[in-house]
């Protein structure tokens, strides 16, 4: 299955999304397709896209989505959770993991505001799996004075995310750049125009390594020791 496809066939709840995110989606969760997983979608709408994750997960899925509005409780079916509140409330939040445990994927399509995309991020990450993946989509917002953003605002989150590149690479800064949960528990972040994927992963073994030879270096070595043996 194919989750193009699927969008493009789907008779199901309306779905709102942007052509470019699917390969995104396809690139970073194919592999965890028939796994037990537990996902959370913020923002449900319509309800199309919990059914579209439900379809390509498969039936060891835990699908759960969270809105402001009420009315997205209706939406509810076999494997489908909706539970109402604000995706900056953490107290929410917790309630929601100590319901279903641990998140493998998030993805965040809430309100789209600055203020709620950190709030959110900076309670979620830490507790998702580690191998866990969280995505966050639209932040073309992160641009729009409206949603709090604008490309000199220190905390709109594409800014916020320059410096969680460098915290990233904190290890190599020489102490310029501290070390933070980023750093630590963090394999990859990945950019794309309006979404930011980060996995979850650990680092154990960081260090420059070779194999092989390489013919040249033992051949200049050689010429040295000639040099250095007829100088002596
Ligand atoms: C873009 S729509 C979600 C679309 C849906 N994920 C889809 O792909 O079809 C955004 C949703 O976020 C909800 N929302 C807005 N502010 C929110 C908040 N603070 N907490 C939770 N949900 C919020 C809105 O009610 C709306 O249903």
């Amino acid at each position: 299955m194919n989750l193009w496809h699927d969008f493009l066939t789907n008779t199901g709840r309306r779905v709102d999304k942007w052509t470019h995110y699917f390969p995104i989606y396809e690139k970073h969760l194919k592999d965890w397709r028939n796994r037990t997983l537990t996902f959370l979608e913020i923002g449900v709408a319509k309800g199309g896209s919990l059914q579209m994750w439900k379809r390509y997960f498969g039936p060891m899925a835990t699908i759960v989505g969270i809105d402001i509005n009420p009315h997205c409780k209706e939406v509810e079916e076999d494997l489908i959770h909706v539970r109402i509140g604000d995706q900056s409330d953490s107290k929410f939040l917790a309630g929601l993991i100590d319901e279903f445990g641990q998140f493998d994927i998030v993805i965040d399509d809430g309100s789209h505001k600055m203020e709620h995309i950190r709030k959110t991020f900076d309670f979620l990450y830490p507790t998702i799996s580690k191998n866990g993946i969280y995505i966050i989509e639209d932040l073309h917002t992160a641009y729009w004075e409206k949603y709090g953003g604008g490309i000199e605002k220190a905390d709109s989150f594409i800014n916020i995310c320059k410096k969680f590149i460098d915290e990233l690479n904190a290890d190599h800064s020489h102490g310029t750049v501290q070390q933070t949960f980023i750093t630590k528990h963090t394999f990859g972040i990945s950019i794309y125009d309006s979404v930011i994927v980060f996995e979850r992963g650990t680092i154990p073994l960081k260090k420059v390594v070779r194999s092989g030879t390489d013919p040249k270096l033992r051949s200049f070595k050689r010429a040295v020791k000639k040099v250095k043996n007829a100088l002596t």
